[in-house]
């Protein structure tokens, strides 16, 4: 069954977990698959609890997405006044970390030919969010000293640059296994990103929701680029 994460109330602990659990609002991962169901069982160590006021569904968006959009930003070291493009701008990594941070934000969203918008000026930063062609058309228009970080692939394949050639291109190439998290540090990037929404300072967009039976429905919406930021099911 398929499903990496949930959003939920704590139903029942084990024996030698803190019973203060029982009844809070968690979200957690779900070792990456298990989560489209009613109840799930997680380890008591990766429990993640939700802060008061902040929506379930706001931190269900942000289980995987907030982690790994707060780890990009923070190794690129975007600066005020840098030119950052992001492919699959309007996705679940979205721009708002960029945006913040005073960058000029270039967002590329359905097709190559927007990727024109930033060919003009040349790009500091690049979160490549889609891979294949458009990630190589990305990669093309990086700044000599740029940053580029191929974690994006939807489109089939991660975009991927021999050392060589990063070198030749006098470019910083980093690809997904700066986020692939476990343990600890993914409960204490999944509690920072919730925190900073509850602040107001993160607002994930849930495009679309669908009911956990058509979950089948929900996977082709995403198959066919229709959707809008995350994507969630309901039970
Ligand atoms: N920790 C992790 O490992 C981790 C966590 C989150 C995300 N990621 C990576 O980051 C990528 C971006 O994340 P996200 O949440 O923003 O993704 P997302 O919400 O699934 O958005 C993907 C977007 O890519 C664009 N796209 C371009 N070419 C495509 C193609 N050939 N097929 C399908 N979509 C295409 C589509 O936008 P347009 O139609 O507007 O072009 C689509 O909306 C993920 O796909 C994944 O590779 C990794």
């Amino acid at each position: 069954m398929p499903g990496g994460g949930v959003a939920g109330r704590v139903g029942a602990v084990g024996e030698a977990v803190d019973r203060a659990w029982v009844g809070r609002q968690v979200v957690a991962k779900t070792a990456s698959f298990g989560g489209y169901a009613e109840r799930v069982v997680v380890g008591a160590e990766d429990l993640v609890g939700v802060p008061d006021g902040l929506e379930p569904r706001t931190a269900a968006a942000l289980l995987h997405d907030g982690p790994t959009a707060l780890e990009l930003f923070d190794n690129a070291d975007v600066k005020t006044g840098d030119r950052v493009l992001v492919t699959a701008a309007a996705g679940g990594l979205g721009i708002q970390l960029v945006h913040a941070a005073g960058a000029t934000v270039i967002g590329a969203a359905r097709g190559a030919r927007k990727l024109d918008l930033a060919r003009e000026h040349g790009a500091d930063v690049v979160f490549d969010g889609v891979g294949g062609e458009i990630g190589r058309a990305a990669l093309g228009i990086t700044r000599r000293g740029g940053w580029f970080s191929a974690h994006g692939v939807p489109s089939g394949s991660f975009t991927t640059v021999s050392e060589e050639e990063a070198k030749r291109l006098g470019v910083t190439v980093r690809g997904i296994d700066q986020v692939q998290f476990s343990g600890d540090k993914a409960v204490r990037l999944a509690e920072r990103a919730l925190s900073e929404a509850a602040a107001g300072r993160l607002r994930p967009v849930v495009g679309q929701t669908f009911p956990l039976a058509d979950a089948a429905a929900a996977h082709a919406a995403v198959e066919s680029r229709a959707v809008l930021g995350k994507t969630l099911l309901l039970v």
